[in-house]
């Protein structure tokens, strides 16, 4: 089954298609960061507009690098939510126009659902059931994942999501947007000790995260500085710190409390270094294994909802022409697909 996914949640248009036998056949992405950069976020009616002119082209251009047409298609998946209502819309409404023209059955994917699947898009995949941390721009979620579409939430973030944490972080710095990778180059220059920050939550049990502290501790750190590059470097090496030790001491506790003897880490900011060698550390640590997806497949793609699509589409789900979005939607309403 070759099953043809679209991502359109927030400001990445991503295509790609998947093959049941012989996996990734090709995907592509466009990044809107610079159509957003200058308003240091996402603007919606900005992202929708964009998604509607880039998804038909880049579906082009993925099917005439995989040689393949349109009635090679079997399946199609798009993002169904949480996001953006317009970009989610624009996804949902060509998936489902193009399902109905080319006659095959079209499925809303739980964009968390395709993070959490996209380490099996590479080589040496984990096997149900493992613990998940999940850490994306709106998400900070530890699940326990049994099988697929079975999962049950151990954590979440009362407020901010690390990502989100990341990129305020960056705008006070005036490092620019997206943040992560913002703060993780400028952290590459700083110097350790010169500031601490906390590790919410972690002076007390429970998986849940907050990390809106952390935030008002850089904010505090800037107002006592006078900003220079050294300076910027610093906060962002102890931000980028803390977000990152907070991430894996709950880990390390999750792993303990659940008895799962793998891990996986998806979402955008599972790009960043740091967090993945001191999860590999915990990992060696408790002799347990971790798997990535490589960095490019970390943040939004459509490699993880075309797999995703063909999971569920496989187990025999659609959706049909009165079809929704969800822009808000929890992992543990999902159907099971199993
Ligand atoms: O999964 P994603 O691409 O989109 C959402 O679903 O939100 O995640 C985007 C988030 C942004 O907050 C971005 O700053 C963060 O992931 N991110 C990173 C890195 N690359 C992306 N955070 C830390 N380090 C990185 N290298
Ligand atoms: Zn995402």
């Amino acid at each position: 089954m070759r099953v043809l996914g679209i991502e359109t949640s927030c400001d990445d248009t991503g295509v790609a298609v998947y093959d049941s036998e012989l996996g990734l056949l090709g995907h592509r992405l466009f990044s809107q960061s610079s159509l957003h950069a200058e308003y240091g976020g996402v603007v919606p009616e900005l992202a929708s507009r964009d998604h509607i002119r880039k998804v038909l082209p880049l579906m082009r251009e993925v099917l005439a690098t995989c040689a393949i047409n349109p009635q090679e298609i079997h399946g199609i998946a798009y993002t169904a939510g949480p996001g953006l209502a317009g970009a989610l819309l624009v996804g949902a409404v060509i998936g489902q126009s193009l399902a109905w023209a080319w006659q095959v059955p079209a499925i809303g994917i739980h964009h968390m659902e395709g993070h959490l699947l996209a380490p099996m898009l590479e080589p040496d995949p984990p096997a149900f059931p493992f613990l998940a941390l999940l850490v994306s721009g709106g998400h900070t979620l530890i699940a326990d994942i049994q099988a697929h579409g079975r999962y049950r939430v151990l954590g979440d973030s009362a407020d901010d999501a690390v990502g989100e944490a990341f990129d305020k972080t960056a705008k006070l710095l005036g490092l620019g947007y997206p943040g992560g990778p913002a703060i993780a180059r400028a952290a590459a220059h700083g110097a350790p000790g010169r500031f601490r920050f906390p590790r919410p939550m972690t002076d007390r049990p429970g998986l849940n995260f907050s990390f809106s502290g952390l935030k008002t501790a850089a904010v505090l750190a800037v107002r006592e500085q006078a900003l220079d590059s050294q300076v910027i470097a610093d906060i962002a090496l102890a931000f980028q710190d803390a977000a990152v030790d907070t991430l894996v001491i709950k880990c390390g506790r999750a792993l303990a409390a659940t008895g799962h003897r793998r891990l996986i880490v998806a979402g955008g900011v599972g790009a960043n270094q740091l967090l993945r060698e001191r999860l590999a550390d915990l990992a060696t640590s408790l002799r347990v294994q971790v798997y990535f997806p490589r960095p490019d497949f970390c943040t939004d793609n459509g490699a993880m909802i075309a797999l995703a699509g063909y999971m569920r589409l496989a187990a025999g789900l659609c959706d049909g022409p009165d079809f929704s979005v969800h822009p808000r939607w929890s992992m543990d309403d999902l159907p099971p697909a199993v």
